[in-house]
């Protein structure tokens, strides 16, 4: 059972993912392995943690429930990675099994992964794999020291301390059940000694499965070295059976990620509230204010305030932004560019530098030049706004005219009214303004003032004559009695000293 494979077969790595299992009890019509965890599927983790060994290797997923999602899912995150279908799920073992089946030129180094072990780190699968391949060994096993070992399989050691087997929780006696040093699901298997002993696995046992586990026992007692190898952080090989226990991965995650940021220069005010996705990037001294979610392919520059109370999903924030009370996705926001509080900016929102949105505005697919602003109460969608330009309050613009969106257009410096309608698609020309309450049809020359509104007419006395009686008409009359007499009084100063001056 010696190794006999030459360094050359020891550099091509092979893993295989075990990702059938439907994960019954998270009540769910997804599978277990694709629901999601700041950032990536508990798979999707999986598969980036053993990605490193991989660019030059074969990965293989077992799949079986849902596995047609879980097959889009894999083309799409991994589309190197090979599915196999399991049709029934008999057990760990043969998952396995029929992993090596499907490829049966296989040899060297197999890595075998659970899919459910999201917060597995990379550099601890490098490290299990580096232990595995210096020390000899036939199978290497990942385990930890657990408080709670409820459910796992536990690592029953001989009297000298040697690994002797991994037994079942369900199939363990009571002493064994007390051992609190538990089996990850991550191992690092010698091809031939796995293949040869899992044409011998039985699925004598409580559940009547075939399990990977007693290949290491098998293995074991034919006297192959076997290396049990100690994660240092326990939390790394924690799975998730429900959805409670997959909150409590998520906080571990999302702690993980924040430690690592702080550590990395970053602010982080309230680290339980603040849950950033893996994918996220961020500069030295981004403030990331309380309840703060930072989603997909988001990146904060340096210096840049983010929170509080705001969802970032794929933008783009620049060096010494603030983005307060903010939901945006797919989205861009220059450098020292200020957005919100409450604003909403949807896909293809592009902010030049120190440009501003304001409070209670929504923009999407809008370009705003460098120093541009929309201060307040606006739907900015399908426009263009030229550096420094500033769209007066209450302004929209009105991209859809029922069958088709079209694009407006305002240049640089300009100066467009309060409750302005810009009624796509039309332009305003570089230095326009426009007067309030305009509803812009037609395009506005350069240095053009557009004006489009009826003329104010007052008509007298309206409210007495019509409205007699209420406390409306109450008012008019003695705010008009009040002008009366400070008119007569106004008679009498005309000729006072005030005058003169
Ligand atoms: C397994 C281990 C246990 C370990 C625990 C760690 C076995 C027998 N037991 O138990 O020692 O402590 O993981 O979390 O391996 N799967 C398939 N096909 C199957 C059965 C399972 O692909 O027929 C996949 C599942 O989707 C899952 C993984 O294998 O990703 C582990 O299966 P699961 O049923 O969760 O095993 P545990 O009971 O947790
Ligand atoms: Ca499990």
């Amino acid at each position: 059972m010696r190794r006999t494979d030459t360094v050359e077969e020891r550099s091509v790595r092979n893993a295989i993912i075990l990702a059938a299992g439907e994960g019954k009890r998270m009540k769910s019509a997804i599978p277990k392995v694709l629901h999601p965890l700041l950032g990536r599927t508990l798979l999707g983790h999986v598969l980036a943690a053993a990605e490193p060994f991989l660019e030059h290797g074969t990965v293989t997923v077992v799949v079986g429930h849902g596995g047609d999602l879980v097959r889009e899912h894999l083309a799409q995150v991994a589309p190197e990675a090979r599915p196999v279908t399991q049709e029934e799920r008999r057990g760990t073992g043969h998952a396995v099994r029929i992993a090596l089946d499907a490829n049966l030129e296989l040899s060297g180094t197999v890595v075998v992964l659970n899919g459910d072990i999201p917060l597995l780190r990379a550099e601890t699968l490098a490290a299990l794999v580096h232990t595995h391949e210096h020390t000899g060994a036939s199978a290497t096993v990942l385990t930890a020291e657990v408080g709670d070992p409820t459910g796992l399989g536990r690592i029953v050691r001989n009297r000298g301390g040697e690994f002797s087997a991994i037994v079942e929780d369900r199939d363990a006696t009571p002493e064994q059940r007390a051992i609190r040093e538990i089996n990850s699901g991550a191992y690092v298997f010698e091809a031939a000694a796995l293949r040869e002993m899992l044409g011998k696995l039985s699925s004598d046992n409580d559940q009547g499965e075939e399990y990977l586990t007693d290949v290491i026992g098998m293995l074991a007692a034919a006297g192959a070295p076997i290396v049990a190898h100690r994660a240092p952080d326990a939390t790394e090989t924690l799975g998730a059976n429900d959805r409670a226990e997959l909150a409590g991965l998520r906080a571990l995650m999302r702690d993980r990620i924040n430690g690592d940021w702080m550590r990395a220069g970053v602010a982080i005010v309230d680290p339980a509230t603040t849950w950033i996705d893996v994918t996220v990037t961020l500069e030295r001294d981004a403030v990331i204010e309380p309840n703060t979610h930072l989603r997909g392919a988001t990146s904060v520059g340096e210096g840049a305030v983010v929170g509080p109370d705001t969802s970032l999903i794929d933008v783009v924030v620049g060096p010494g932004a603030a983005v307060v009370r903010t939901h945006a996705v797919s989205s861009q926001i220059g450098p020292q560019a200020s957005v919100g509080p409450f604003a909403y900016l949807r896909p293809g929102s592009q902010l030049g530098r120190k440009a501003k949105i304001g409070t209670f505005v929504e923009t999407k697919a809008a370009t705003l030049g460098e120093g541009a602003k929309v201060p307040h109460l606006s739907y900015v969608g399908d426009a263009t706004i030229g550096e420094h330009t500033n769209i007066g309050a209450a302004s929209v613009f009105v991209n859809y005219d029922g069958v088709r969106k079209q694009r407006s257009v305002i240049g640089a410096h300009a100066r467009t009214g309060a409750d302005n309608m810009f009624v796509a698609p039309v332009t305003v020309g570089d230095g326009a303004y426009t007067a309030a309450g305009s509803v812009i049809i037609k395009d506005v020359p350069p240095g053009a003032l557009g004006v489009s509104r009826a003329q104010q007419r007052n008509i007298e006395g309206w409210v007495q004559r019509k409205r007699a009686g209420t406390a409306a008409a109450e008012a008019a009359e003695a705010a008009l009695a009040r002008e009366q007499s400070h008119a007569g009084a106004g008679e009498v100063a005309e000729t006072g000293p005030a005058d003169e001056q």
